[in-house]
């Protein structure tokens, strides 16, 4: 697959927010906004995991996927308050986020932890949306690249070629995330075009199966800096929080990213 026709992807991490019925009315508000622009786009949503069911159900008959915002690496045990890849299938869901800087924050999530989770997610027919990115005390001491390096690394360890071209990354330095200062676009591109040469180099024997894996931005992405960021060619897509939340910037975001694949569809 050459970089033309990779996927874009608009991504909206719900976080904790939405109650059941909250979800539901956003839910079928996406659904409806999202109209014809289906076949150049792979719209997803990850709600919370007591919404997946109304998700499964609202989403029943609409191109819009859904997944889970993290996930355990055991299948199944005594692993009290956990949600396995397999129960993630079971209920419909076809991705994942592993590794999201407030899991890596908050909840223990390491470089140590992520690759077993994403290994566990291909396992069980899930795609991972991969996070990555750097500390705004990294980003001043001039770490951005090395710290972004390692996590890349970290994350894919001991996949096979087949399985890496699986995966999803989305870089999203953690200073930008929730704060509203948005990486400038060429610093994004810049920092993705990084992240794939470092895909390349783990694909050393087929490194044109990198050129498959689409590489988002996430960090205060809103209907305003969309066009510009996904004006970008290096970034494929974005991971959004804030703005996933209401259905008219989410769709503005949407419009931006149609805007850019068919485009990318025009150029190939
Ligand atoms: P934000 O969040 O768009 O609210 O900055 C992005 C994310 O955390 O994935």
């Amino acid at each position: 697959m050459s970089k033309a026709n990779r996927k874009t992807i608009i991504a909206g991490n719900w976080k904790m927010n939405k109650l059941r019925g909250e979800a539901r009315e956003l839910l079928d508000a996406v659904v409806k906004a999202v109209g014809d622009q289906k076949n150049l786009l792979e719209i997803v949503v990850f709600p919370p995991y007591t919404s997946l069911d109304v998700a499964a159900t609202s989403l029943k008959d609409s191109p819009v996927k859904f997944g889970a915002q993290n996930m355990d690496n055991h299948d199944s045990g005594a692993y009290t308050g956990e949600v396995s890849a397999k129960m993630l299938t079971d209920i419909g869901a076809t991705y994942v986020i592993i590794g999201h800087s407030e899991r890596r924050m908050y909840f223990a999530e390491t470089n140590q932890t992520v690759p077993l989770k994403v290994k566990a997610a291909l396992d069980n027919g899930l795609v991972p949306v991969v996070c990555v990115g750097e500390l705004l005390d990294e980003r001043e001491n001039n770490l951005t690249d090395p710290v972004v390096k390692r996590q890349v690394g970290a994350a894919l360890t001991g996949l096979t070629p087949e399985e890496l071209s699986k995966v999803v990354i989305a870089y999203e330095p953690v200073w930008a995330i929730g704060t509203g200062k948005v990486c400038e676009s060429p610093e994004a591109a810049r920092v993705i075009g990084l992240i794939r040469v470092t895909l390349k180099q783990f694909l050393d024997k087929q490194p044109e199966l990198s050129d498959s894996i689409p590489i988002l931005y996430g960090g205060s992405m809103n209907a305003k800096n969309a066009d510009e960021l996904l004006a970008q060619e290096e970034i494929d897509g974005g991971l959004i929080g804030g703005a996933s939340l209401k259905v008219e910037d989410f769709h503005a975001i949407i419009q931006s990213a149609s805007k850019r694949a068919r485009l990318s569809a025009a150029r190939s």
